[in-house]
């Protein structure tokens, strides 16, 4: 009784892992031997074209992850303009990171046709532009599976605003089963890329009575802001969100965090908070740590709300369903 007790417990296990289909680095180790490489073959030459693929390709997946898991929901295209990807929050999702993805796919489908998801090649083309750009390289979990939903309606209240102060961002972070430490680790992200002013002006002109200059700002940089983005700009204006080193994946946010150079309310909360300010430290001091928190955030990030076994779908073109 008990040893037959026992083997159900133990099938009942082994069903669950199994059919809950866990993710894991050789997914698809005899599916798509070469995947990894036909994507960072893609990516390089994207990268070549034009620098805007790497900033462009993290926040992408960074949405997607965030808006019904990582599933390449935010991928699909919509003839009524109701899908995730054209939610208001949208306006940085710029085309490099798409094509990336559609292309990378393309090459897939010539060696490994229907097999790879396009939720799995926008986690190895992250992963690629982060390393490209002079990042740390890591194994990434794959075995996702396609989302069939993609709605802008389930945008709204997922993605964190960059006026959230620092519970706003651990709430949101929290619902996505990552820590406050994740959540420092992943802002690093802002060390490449752009951000169009008006995500930031309220800190130039507007920020209380008493100051129009938000005070945790230092004032050089303040100046240099209200310069690139004067109060009439033209809303298309975008500049580097790292001020130093814009084009290199490095431990720079954080050093700008400490030297008061974040651009966000949310970037700067996390020097300013004394809740957070010892990790900012650390990262700023010693990129070590800063890189191994980052690779630890980013593999638990690509974990979240992830579809797998028989759900969702493997789609053919990462812009539609499958018909
Ligand atoms: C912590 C909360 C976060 C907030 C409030 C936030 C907010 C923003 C905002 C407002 C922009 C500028 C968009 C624009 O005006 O064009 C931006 C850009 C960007 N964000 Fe974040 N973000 C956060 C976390 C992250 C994370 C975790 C990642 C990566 C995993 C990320 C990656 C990026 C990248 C790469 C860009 C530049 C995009 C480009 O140049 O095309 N962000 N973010
Ligand atoms: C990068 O672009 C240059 C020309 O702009 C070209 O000569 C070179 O072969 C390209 N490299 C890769 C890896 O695509
Ligand atoms: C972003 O959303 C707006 C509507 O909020 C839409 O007009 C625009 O085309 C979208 N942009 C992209 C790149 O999907
Ligand atoms: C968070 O983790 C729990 C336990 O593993 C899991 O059930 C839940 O789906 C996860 N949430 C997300 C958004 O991934």
């Amino acid at each position: 009784m008990e040893v037959k007790t026992g083997l159900i417990l133990f099938l009942v296990f082994m069903i669950l892992q199994r059919g809950e289909g866990q993710l894991s680095e050789t997914f698809y180790q005899t599916s798509c031997p070469k995947l990894e490489s036909i994507v960072r073959n893609v990516v390089t030459q994207k990268i070549n074209q034009t620098f805007v693929t790497v900033p462009a390709t993290l926040r992408l997946f960074f949405h997607d992850c965030f808006v019904e898991g990582c599933d390449a929901s935010v991928l699909i295209a919509s003839p009524n303009g109701d899908a995730e990807k054209d939610a208001p929050d949208n306006l940085s999702l710029a085309g490099d990171g798409f094509d990336t993805v559609t292309k990378a796919k393309q090459e897939v489908e010539k060696q490994c046709p229907g097999v790879v998801s396009c939720a799995d090649i926008l986690a190895i083309a992250t992963r690629d532009v982060i390393h490209l750009a002079g990042g740390p390289s890591f194994k990434v979990e794959l075995g996702r599976r396609d989302g069939l939903i993609s709605l802008a309606s389930r945008v709204a209240g997922n993605l964190p605003e960059p006026t959230f102060n620092l519970a706003q961002l651990n709430t949101i972070f929290a619902k996505n089963n990552l820590t406050q430490i994740d959540m420092i680790a992943l802002s690093g992200c802002h060390t490449v890329g752009f951000s169009h002013c008006n995500r930031f002006a309220n800190r130039l002109y507007s920020f209380s009575p008493s100051s129009p200059v938000d005070p945790d700002l230092d004032p050089t940089y303040a100046q240099e802001l209200k310069q690139a983005c004067p109060q009439d700009v033209d809303p298309r204006i975008a500049i580097n969100m790292d001020p130093v080193t814009p084009q290199k994946f490095d431990n720079m946010y954080f050093q700008n965090l400490v030297a008061k150079k974040g651009l966000f309310t949310s970037d700067e909360v996390l020097f300013t908070n004394p809740a957070s300010q010892p990790t900012v430290i650390d990262f700023a001091k010693n990129p070590g740590d800063f890189n191994a928190a980052f690779i630890t955030a980013m593999r638990k990030l690509g974990r979240v709300g992830v579809k797998t076994g028989q759900a969702g779908q493997i789609r053919v073109d990462c812009t539609a369903f499958n018909s």
